[in-house]
């Protein structure tokens, strides 16, 4: 059996994205609705127990050498210090990320990365107090910059940040955000709005474009590409002003970088998926709970692997968004 789970197309994931939980503390507008959504219910959401012995098999038997735990909002999973700690100690010992929206990581930092957290990203669309709250519909910004100063001091570095543009909402603050993270040693990237929102609202005019981001930095501060070697990464870096601080755009939509993609994809329920954009996904956690070995789950995760399609094809015509919302599936 190819330890690797590669597939059809000749890509290796090597990068496992775990969604901890589908619940949030922010109610984003372009992710969820003010009310929420129906969480998964606890029974479904993969125990502690289980997690790791999925992580184990993804290290030890397919090759997974990173690993980055989201959400919905991965701070809420009850214990996650311990959760970390126990990962870090798999063998061989994988790099261990979180993207987060730092609601209450200030004081939990530095347990974090005691415990193994290498680093950390965190999700902030603005640092005007007013936009925080309409994007957000919740009242943190302090918290998020808390977070982010906090995450630095820590030693999770490079701290990146995160910043969805949403049409005259934040747009105009673009330049701002970057002054902001360029003065406080955070490495900002703009990621373009993908058709992942749990409201189904998504519509390629409003999307801003990673050229009208690019644009709209380019009034302030001047962008040259950056030499750094880019790999399967999603940003493209820009230098600014000459270096050596930079500048990330993750254009999913208009550049899209599925031919370079290193990504498997497990849910807070247990399911894994070949893309954010895959509609078919196999359910370890029924694999485990009815007994299956761990080579039974390793090959099952092989063979949806497997089948990952050539890209999202959110540019085609027909493109119809995937059943669960990205809160559901971990960024
Ligand atoms: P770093 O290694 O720290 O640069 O992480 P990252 O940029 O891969 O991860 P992060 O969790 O910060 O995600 C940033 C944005 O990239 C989010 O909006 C993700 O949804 C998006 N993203 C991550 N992986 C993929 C992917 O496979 N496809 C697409 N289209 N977007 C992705
Ligand atoms: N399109 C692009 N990015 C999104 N995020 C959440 N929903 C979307 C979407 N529909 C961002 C969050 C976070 C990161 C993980 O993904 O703001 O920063
Ligand atoms: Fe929460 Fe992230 Fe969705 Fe905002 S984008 S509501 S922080 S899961």
């Amino acid at each position: 059996d190819n330890p690797a789970l590669i597939d059809t197309f000749g890509r290796v994931a090597t990068d496992l994205r775990v969604s901890l939980t589908d619940r949030c503390n922010l109610r984003c507008t372009y992710c969820m609705p003010a009310e929420g959504l129906p969480w998964l219910p606890g029974d479904d959401v993969l125990s502690d127990a289980e997690l790791l012995r999925l992580l184990r098999i993804a290290v030890e038997r397919l090759g997974i050498t990173d690993i980055r735990l989201t959400g919905g909002e991965p701070l809420l999973r009850a214990g996650l210090e311990d959760l970390v700690a126990e990962i870090a100690a798999l063998r061989p010992r994988p790099r261990l990320s979180m993207t987060t929206n730092g609601i209450g990581l200030a004081k939990r930092a530095k347990a974090f990365a005691d415990a193994g957290l290498d680093r950390i990203n965190i999700s902030l669309d603005t640092v005007d107090e007013e936009t925080f709250r309409t994007i957000t519909r919740r009242d943190r910004l302090s918290h998020v910059q808390a977070a982010l100063a906090a995450a630095r001091d820590a030693g999770l570095n490079p701290v990146k940040v995160n910043a969805v543009l949403l049409r005259g909402v934040n747009e105009h603050e673009a330049a701002d955000l970057l002054q902001y993270c360029l003065d406080n040693g955070y490495h900002l990237r703009f990621i373009e709005q993908m058709p992942l929102d749990a409201q189904h609202g998504w519509n390629r005019g409003e999307m801003i474009t990673a050229e009208e981001i690019l644009g709209l930095l380019r009034e302030e501060f001047t962008l040259t590409p950056s030499p750094a070697e880019r790999g399967g990464a999603p940003a493209e870096r820009w230098l600014v002003d000459g270096g050596p601080a930079e500048v990330g755009v993750i254009a999913s939509v208009t550049r899209p970088f599925c031919a370079a993609c290193e990504r498997t994809r497990l849910t807070a329920d247990g399911a894994v998926r070949s893309c954010l954009f895959s509609n078919d996904e196999t359910q370890l956690r029924d694999l485990m709970r009815g007994g299956a070995s761990d080579e039974e789950v390793a090959h099952a995760w092989r063979m949806t692997m497997w089948g990952k399609l050539a890209g999202h094809e959110i540019n085609d015509a027909g493109f119809a968004q995937p059943i669960r919302p990205m809160s559901a599936i971990g960024g």
